[in-house]
């Protein structure tokens, strides 16, 4: 049943950072937010999916400046593979945007200034963290020092991971700027402030019209509870992000933009659709509006962002949905232990939509953790829809083809059968809208079950062999293929493209909600093609060797300066500049380099080379290793023969033009070519011993 006027609908996924590649966490939100949309178009809804890339704050713009190239060339970068990786999992987004544009700076101005004009914005000077080297205030996570109610080292600016106290940045004992190393010094500057409380009860009377699941709503309770805090909309130049209007050198805080970012993505698919701003934004929008989200951004969701809308005078969400984290292997993913699957490796080796079919049976409203176990997806997806599914086209299609022109026949031989199939239109079509679809899969697969029971009873193999039989073969296949065109159109909202196929074989222009009870018979095929093949277990095992090559490269990419290569111009930080620091590795994995004290018995330079010099170092060892290292420009061979340094002894050796290089010398390296400066030991260390 339609009803007049089609639900009018938009639907965000969150908007995912442009700091770096996609991850399969990213992709699970995104499969269920395109498989909930697809369905509802499906369902004859006016539905539109919105999403862009979340491109201000800090830690794009240190990355930018790392790699030597402006923020807006990195969020380029990174916005084209986001875009192709959501592509390649056919996630059908209508408009796909960024929040640097246009769109987005005047909603963010015009929206700060309505908040301001009501008086929810106020100013205030605050102390914060400085660093005195790079000239800029340090955000909570770029301070690290001893943590003030336990002592542990090297712990966060905001909370601690040993003790879990929560502090301000200004508490820690020792602190440092992780940027730098210096030691912070508390600056004043004026921050802007949303006056939070003032919303507090028109978000309680949000929040009770059902908005949110349980386990949300309980979080909000306890945030309630623990009262409502004004929210630091302001951050001091640098800054990479957009200017509050009329505070030169303020910048609106990251998180006021991104959420704006879906009227953002609105405004530029509004351009070319003429979708009217008021039915979908104003205060008495006519339309639904739904984000989907991970469990990590509900704070900013369910409360600053209504708050932030009804402040504006605009329509608030008309729900938001939480999902849980995906795991890998029932253990959180995690970069260093090469666990962090990105989508990009994923679709090296394998077949989008057997992870939309294996996220889709694993997803329900819920918001506990989904755990992505490599095995169970490949049982899951060879059993369920090679197995159950495709079998189901496969044993039909051939006698169809072969013994009756691709014919099927004038009608259905077992009605009871298609009539079973049709009658789970609503249930799953239930499940669908309330984001169950585990238990959708479940239904479709149990009606798999039942075709493939029918067909094994009535054995089309067995009457094909004798004459009498042989025209039943056809009312059978028949019902088979008409089975597997209902399977089909359920799962279009998952399997997309395996759908088109289905399509192509059954010679239908597309497979329609509307068409559940619309019998094909008396209708000519095409040729069938296999639709999906089993997931072999050297794909997924090669996936997971691919995952772990990509975070030992990532590694290597951040462990001491290699010397070979000095420093070029792209790579090295402007003058004055510090490195950024490097993320965090574990003790293991920093005891997994063998550093050792060397003795440099021989250094020589190397003809047609013009960095390097050829090293012999001993360590002890009954031979010396070679090392070809490229500090030419700043040391003459005859100064080095004779002292002590550091080796990394552990390192796999490298064929180099000029020879075999088998490890490597620890140096620093300023920003300038020749400021080089080979470590070396007090005096009394001697070759050989371990350095840790
Ligand atoms: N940029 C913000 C969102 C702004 S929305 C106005 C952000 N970006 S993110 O890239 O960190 O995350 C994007 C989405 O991916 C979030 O909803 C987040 O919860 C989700 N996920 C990131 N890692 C995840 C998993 N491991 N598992 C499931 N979803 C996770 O937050
Ligand atoms: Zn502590």
């Amino acid at each position: 049943m339609t009803p007049q006027t089609p639900r009018r609908i938009l639907v965000t996924s969150a908007l995912p950072y442009a700091n770096g590649p996609l991850h399969l966490g990213h992709i699970i939100e995104t499969i269920q937010t395109d498989i909930w949309v697809r369905a509802q178009k499906m369902f004859g809804c006016d539905c539109r999916y919105l999403c862009a890339d979340d491109t201000h704050g800090t830690p794009i713009m240190l990355k930018a400046q790392q790699e030597g190239i402006t923020p807006e060339e990195l969020i380029a970068r990174i916005g084209a593979s986001h875009q192709a990786d959501f592509a390649d999992f056919m996630i059908g987004f209508d408009i796909f945007h960024s929040t640097h544009s246009e769109e987005n700076r005047r909603m963010a101005s015009e929206i700060f200034l309505k908040l301001d004009a009501r008086g929810l914005i106020s100013r205030k000077t605050i102390k914060q963290a400085y660093d005195p080297e790079k000239n800029m205030f340090l955000p909570d996570r770029f301070i690290k020092g001893e943590c003030p109610k336990c002592g542990a080292a090297d712990q966060y600016g905001d909370n601690c991971e040993k003790c879990g106290a929560t502090y301000s940045p200004t508490e820690l004992k020792n602190p440092r700027s992780v940027l730098s190393g210096a030691t912070p010094v508390e600056r004043d500057s004026e921050h802007y402030f949303f006056d939070l409380p003032q919303m507090e009860s028109r978000l309680k009377q949000w929040l009770s019209e059902d908005r949110v699941q349980p386990a949300i709503r309980a979080k909000l309770q306890e945030w309630f509870d623990s009262g409502l805090q004004a929210w630091d909309i302001s951050r001091d130049a640098p800054y990479f992000g957009f200017e509050i209007p009329g505070a030169p050198g303020k910048f609106f805080y990251v998180w006021l933009d991104a959420p704006i970012g879906y009227i953002g993505a609105f405004l530029k698919l509004a351009e070319t659709t003429g979708l009217d701003f008021d039915t979908y934004w104003g205060e008495h929008a006519t339309s639904e509006l739904i984000h989907f989200i991970g469990k990590d951004i509900a704070y900013f969701h369910t409360l600053f962002w209504p708050a932030m809308l009804m402040g504006a005078g605009m329509r608030t969400p008309t729900a938001v949905y939480t999902h849980g984290f995906l795991t890998l292997n029932g253990e959180k993913m995690s970069k260093s232990r090469g666990t962090f699957i990105q989508a990009r490796t994923y679709l090296d080796y394998l077949d989008p939509q057997s992870l939309r079919y294996y996220f889709a049976a694993k997803l329900s409203a819920s918001i506990d953790d989904i755990d992505l176990s490599l095995d169970d997806f490949r049982q899951r997806v060879n059993s369920d829809l090679v197995g159950k599914v495709v079998n189901i086209a496969s044993r039909c299609a051939g006698f169809i083809q072969k013994q009756f022109d691709n014919q099927l026949s004038p009608d259905l031989s077992d009605p009871s059968l298609n009539a079973s199939l049709v009658a789970a239109a609503e249930s799953i079509q239930n499940r669908y809208e309330r984001r169950e679809t585990g238990q959708a899969m479940r239904e479709i697969m149990a009606l798999a079950d039942l075709v493939n029971q029918y067909i094994d009873e009535k054995k089309p193999w067995a009457m094909a062999k004798s004459p009498e039989t042989l025209a039943d073969v056809q009312g059978v296949c028949t019902d088979g293929l008409n089975a597997f065109r209902i399977l089909m159109i359920y799962l279009t909202p998952v399997l997309p493209a395996m759908s088109a196929k289905a399509a192509q074989f059954l010679n239908l222009p597309a497979m329609r909600w509307e068409d559940i009870d619309h019998p094909l018979v008396a209708h000519t095929l095409n040729l069938f093609e296999p639709l999906m093949t089993r997931i072999e277990q050297s794909a997924t095992d090669a996936l997971l060797a691919a995952t772990q090559r990509e975070a030992q490269a990532m590694h290597q990419a951040q462990q001491p300066i290699p010397i070979e290569k000095t420093a070029t111009a792209t790579t090295t930080p402007p003058a004055g500049d510090i490195e950024p620091i490097a993320p965090e590795i574990s003790i293991e994995q920093f005891a997994a380099v063998d550093l050792r004290i060397a003795k440099i018995v021989h250094a020589e330079h190397v003809e047609g080379a013009a960095k390097l010099l050829r090293l012999e170092l001993d360590i002890g060892d009954d031979k010396p290793y070679q090392v070809f290292a490229g500090i030419k420009s700043a040391y003459a061979p005859e100064r080095l023969i004779g002292r002590h340094t550091v080796m990394v002894a552990n390192l796999k050796p490298r064929q180099m033009k000029f020879g075999l290089s088998e490890g490597m010398v620890l140096a620093a390296a300023g920003s300038d070519q020749g400021e080089l400066f080979i470590l070396s030991p007090d005096e009394g260390a001697t070759a050989g011993m371990r350095v840790k």
